[in-house]
This record gives structure tokens, C-alpha cells and sequence, in this order.
């Protein structure tokens, strides 16, 4: 029987970067992504680019635009592969905390009834295979943001006497009765839900709290990707917003193969109902500030940005993710890139993405 990988969201950062890594693992790979990211984000953030590029560069892989809302196209999709699914990605999301307070019931429905969808799905058809979901450290709310946090020139950083400075927030970290944005709440929900059919109906799945996660082929977007968007800005020219935190913030980013290759040691391994943070660390994070420097340093040009008080609601001041419970689990894994690699590789990109604009 032919070995099958399904990834959802897979013209998404996240999922194409599994397409092309689990191309050579598996017989066959099934994508399942209706572009929606151009729905919310508006045509700049078209991933339709992605599904072209993978579609014509990868033979083994079968594209389908469907919504994961949709179960019946969903049980078409799984109905006729049953057990030959031995490996799904779950990738697909609404991943903006700001976009969600717009429209509240269709974030709730792509992130929390959709995972609960392909869950079924799952546990009807191919109840033997790994399914991995996406999940984000915004399932901790602004808890983090109450730590003892101290400025310094160019972030904000934990008080060298914490518990979290050496290697970062780890997963015993609440994640109730704090503001989640309602793209957390949706986040925790689909969270929990994948956790419980691990627990529950012992089945082998896995949550990976996301810190930044991003790669060459992320359609970054003012409203999310930030190093991609950022990256964007410095290339065209574009304006790019501060919002709050004296541009200090810092984000831990991981590059989407990092995380990838993470999935791929879990599926070899996996373990029921499993939660993972997943971020670059200590390896790999920046503030505000250290990434505008380091992209205007990659590009040779300065950027042309501009400063609001006002920070996004429930936004992280610091967030660096404790990856040692995964690295316990699977001590064979590690980072291959580091934030300097992540950049370069999406400035190459972009480059031959678009034109330039203009620049102060
Ligand atoms: N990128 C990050 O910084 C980050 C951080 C933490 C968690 N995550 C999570 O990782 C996952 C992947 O994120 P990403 O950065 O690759 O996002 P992305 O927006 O690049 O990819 C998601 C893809 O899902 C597709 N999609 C959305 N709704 C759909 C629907 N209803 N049916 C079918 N396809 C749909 C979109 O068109 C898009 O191509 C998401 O669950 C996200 O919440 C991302």
C-alpha cells in the first residue's frame, strides 16, 4: 500500500516547507489549501504563487482547494486514501490575533471547528497515522508579558534571576485566565482538542506551540509574518509600523524547515496526545530593533519605518521558547539556522519576488 502524507495549509509557510521536505519520505503528498490567506490578508498575501510553484516542481504531490470547514469535501478527500494516511500536517489556520477580532466566527470556525474536522476525519479513517498540529504560544495569553522583564539599549529582556532566562518559557506556563486575543482562544481550543484525542482515543498526536515561525516562502503581510513582512519593506522600500514597546519586543523565530524537521522526528517516534514550544530559543531571537538593524545591514539600505505608541492588544513584550522537553524527547534534533540564515534566505527570495521601490 502506497504511503501517503496529508498537510493542510500546504501552500502556507509552514505547510509547503513539509511538502517539499516529506516529497521523498512518502509515495504521495496531499495538499488541502483554498488560498484563504488572501481572504484575510487581501491579495499581497495570495499564497496561490506557493501552489503553482509546488504544483509544477513536485510530482508527487495532488493539490485540492479545499476549505477544512467543509467536511464533506474533507471525507471525500480521506474516504477513498483511509489507512494509507500514515502521516497529517495540520497547518491550515486563520493566524492572525488581530485579523480574529474582526471576524470572530470565522476565525473560530477555520481554527477551532476545522481542526476538530480534520481530527474526525482522522479518527474515522486512519486512526493509526500522526497528526501534528500548529498550535502558537499565544495559548499562554499575555501571561508572559508579567514576568520581570528589564530594558536594556535595543530589548526588553527576563531578569537574569528567573527561572526562564537560560532557555525560555517552557510548557508549564498557564494558559488559562489571561487575555488570549480571540485568535488564542480559537488557538487553544483546536489546542486542547488535538491533545484530547491523543489522551482520550489514544490516538498519536502532537501540538507544537509556535513561536515565530518563518522561512523563504512565508507571504509576509502587515498583519502577520513579521520578519517576512519586515523583510518586504526593506526590499520595496515600503513603510514599516513599530507598534509599542519601544521597538524592543523580542520574538524567538524558528525557520519553517527547523520546525518541519521537528514533525519528522515525532512522526518516526510519536506519543499521544504530546505538547511541544517550538521556537528558535536562545539560538535564534530578536527585538524589534536588532532585526530592523539586521535587515537594513543584509540589504545595505536603511529602512524607512515609523513609531506608534499604541501595541497591538495582548501583542508578547518577550517570548522565548524552552525547546528542552521536545529535545529530551528527541536528543537526535537540533536547529540548522539560526536568525541571520532565516533573514538572508528570505531576502534571497524576495528579491526575486519583487521589485524594489524606493529607498531613503
Ligand atoms: N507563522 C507564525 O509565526 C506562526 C506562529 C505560531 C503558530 N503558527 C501556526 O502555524 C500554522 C501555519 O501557519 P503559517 O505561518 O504557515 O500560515 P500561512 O497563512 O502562511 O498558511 C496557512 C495556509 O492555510 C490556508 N487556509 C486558511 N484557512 C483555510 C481553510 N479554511 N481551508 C483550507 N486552507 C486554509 C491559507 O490559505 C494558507 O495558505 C497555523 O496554524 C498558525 O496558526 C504560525
Amino acid at each position: 500500500m502506497s504511503k501517503i502524507c496529508l498537510i493542510t495549509g500546504s501552500s502556507g509557510v509552514i505547510g509547503s516547507e513539509a511538502v517539499k521536505f516529506f516529497s521523498d519520505k512518502f509515495d504521495k503528498i496531499i495538499g488541502i489549501d483554498n488560498n484563504m490567506r488572501a481572504k484575510f490578508f487581501g491579495q499581497d498575501a495570495s499564497t496561490e504563487w506557493n501552489t503553482q510553484r509546488l504544483v509544477s516542481s513536485i510530482s508527487n504531490f495532488e493539490h485540492h482547494a479545499v476549505d477544512i470547514r467543509n467536511i464533506d469535501d474533507l471525507e471525500n478527500i480521506f474516504k477513498s486514501r483511509g489507512s494509507a494516511v500514515k502521516l497529517i500536517i495540520h497547518a491550515a489556520a486563520q493566524p492572525s490575533h488581530d485579523w480574529a477580532a474582526r471576524e470572530p466566527i470565522t476565525d473560530f470556525t477555520v481554527n477551532a471547528n476545522g481542526t476538530l474536522n480534520m481530527l474526525e476525519m482522522a479518527r474515522k479513517y486512519c486512526p493509526e497515522s500522526t497528526f501534528i498540529f500548529t498550535s502558537t504560544n499565544k495559548v499562554y495569553g499575555d501571561t508572559p508579558n508579567y514576568l520581570p522583564l528589564v530594558e536594556l539599549d535595543n530589548r526588553w529582556e527576563l531578569d537574569k534571576g528567573h527561572a526562564y532566562f537560560t532557555k525560555g518559557i517552557d510548557e508549564n506556563m498557564s494558559i488559562d485566565q489571561t487575555k488570549h486575543s480571540l485568535f488564542g482562544a480559537s488557538k487553544v481550543a483546536a489546542d486542547v482538542l488535538v491533545q484530547e484525542y491523543g489522551k482520550y482515543f489514544g490516538m498519536n498526536t502532537g501540538v507544537f506551540r509556535g513561536g515565530c515561525l518563518t522561512g523563504p516562502n512565508h507571504s509576509g503581510t502587515q498583519l502577520h509574518g513579521f520578519l517576512a513582512y519586515l523583510m518586504k519593506c526593506a526590499v520595496t522600500g515600503d513603510k514599516y509600523t513599530i507598534f509599542g514597546y519601544k521597538g524592543k519586543q523580542v520574538r524567538d523565530n524558528i525557520h519553517s524547515w527547523d520546525l518541519v524537521n521537528m514533525f519528522w522526528h515525532f512522526h518516526q517516534n510519536s506519543r499521544k496526545g504530546e505538547v511541544y514550544n517550538a521556537g528558535g530559543g536562545r539560538h535564534s531571537n530578536c527585538s524589534m530593533l536588532e532585526a530592523i538593524a539586521l535587515c537594513e545591514k543584509i540589504t545595505g539600505k536603511k529602512m524607512n519605518y515609523e513609531y506608534v505608541e499604541t501595541n497591538r492588544i495582548g501583542d508578547h513584550i518577550w517570548w522565548i521558547s524552552d525547546v528542552s522537553k521536545f529535545k529530551s524527547h528527541f536528543p537526535e534534533w537540533n536547529w540548522k539556522y539560526d536568525i541571520n540564515d532565516i533573514l538572508i534566505q528570505i531576502f534571497s527570495t524576495l528579491s526575486q519576488r519583487l521589485k524594489p521601490k524606493k529607498f531613503n
